[in-house]
């Protein structure tokens, strides 16, 4: 793992990762930023390690990740988001890291709803938004990253879904060259982010997903329907035309029929 003074050198955020904490093995770096944001950290602190022993992924699934290989962190924000808006954050991130790889691997980018990134149609990042609320307002945000970089083995059950920059670019990557990018994506976005503009956000994030106009599946925790993808909500749903109307979804797994 570099060490925090390593990481810092070079990095040229006014806010984003100013703060660092940095862990050779740790739990959840998303579980250690909530710790932060419930003890009061300033927003722009970033986790990070080198491997997690209780990674956490979406609707609570496990996030397993080669140790050594890849990006791991999470970044505490504290913007002044209502709560209906505060999804949102995802796209910033998801715009953010999907510049930042571009820029490297000089490879397009696909965004897919609601909070993955496909390489050549495979994912090569997820990203975990867990949120706090006072009072209908966001207290603050921690903004999770599994980003596939130099790892080539994926279990039998993943290789057919999951994969990493190096995989699809047969060439390894800089990992601190890659996170600097990311964080001053970040630093740069939230000038806006941070007082409820996501206008470039999210026109960033529709210019890479190909999901409008498509027949999709979604599956939530209890139920299953399929229509068309119209567009993305001001707070980030996914507005699907069906068979019996409208419906505006915001979480669930999403499969695009053929
Ligand atoms: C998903 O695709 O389901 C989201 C995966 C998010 C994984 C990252 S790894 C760093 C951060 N810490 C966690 O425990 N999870 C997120």
């Amino acid at each position: 793992m570099y060490s925090k003074e390593e990481l810092q050198r070079g990095l040229s955020t006014r806010l984003i990762g100013r703060k660092l904490f940095v862990f050779d093995h740790i739990d959840s770096t998303n579980t250690c930023a909530k710790a932060l944001g419930d003890a009061g950290t300033d927003e722009g602190a970033v986790v990070l390690t080198d491997f997690q022993t209780q990674g956490k992924g979406r609707l609570g699934r496990t996030w397993n990740a080669e140790p050594g290989s890849n990006l791991l962190f999470t970044v505490l924000l504290r913007p002044q988001l209502a709560e209906e808006t505060s999804n949102l954050l995802t796209f910033f991130a998801a715009v953010a890291v999907a510049k930042a790889i571009e820029f490297v691997t000089k490879r397009t980018i696909e965004c897919k709803w609601p909070n993955d990134l496909l390489l050549n149609g495979k994912k090569c990042c997820g990203i975990l938004l867990e949120s706090s609320f006072k009072k209908n307002k966001l207290d603050y945000s921690v903004i999770g990253i599994g980003l596939n970089v130099n790892q080539k083995v994926f279990t039998p059950e993943l290789s057919l879904s999951a994969t990493s920059l190096a995989q699809e670019c047969e060439a390894e990557f800089d990992r601190k060259q890659l996170l600097h990018r990311i964080l001053e994506q970040m630093d740069f976005l939230y000038d806006d982010v941070r007082v409820g503009q996501f206008d470039r956000v999210l026109s960033e994030w529709q210019e890479r997903s190909s999901m409008i106009g498509k027949s999709v599946t979604v599956s939530g925790y209890n139920n299953s329907f399929t229509g068309t993808v119209m567009s993305i909500s001001t707070n980030g749903g996914l507005i699907i035309k069906t068979a019996r109307g409208l419906a505006t979804v915001y979480a669930g797994d999403v499969q695009i029929n053929q």
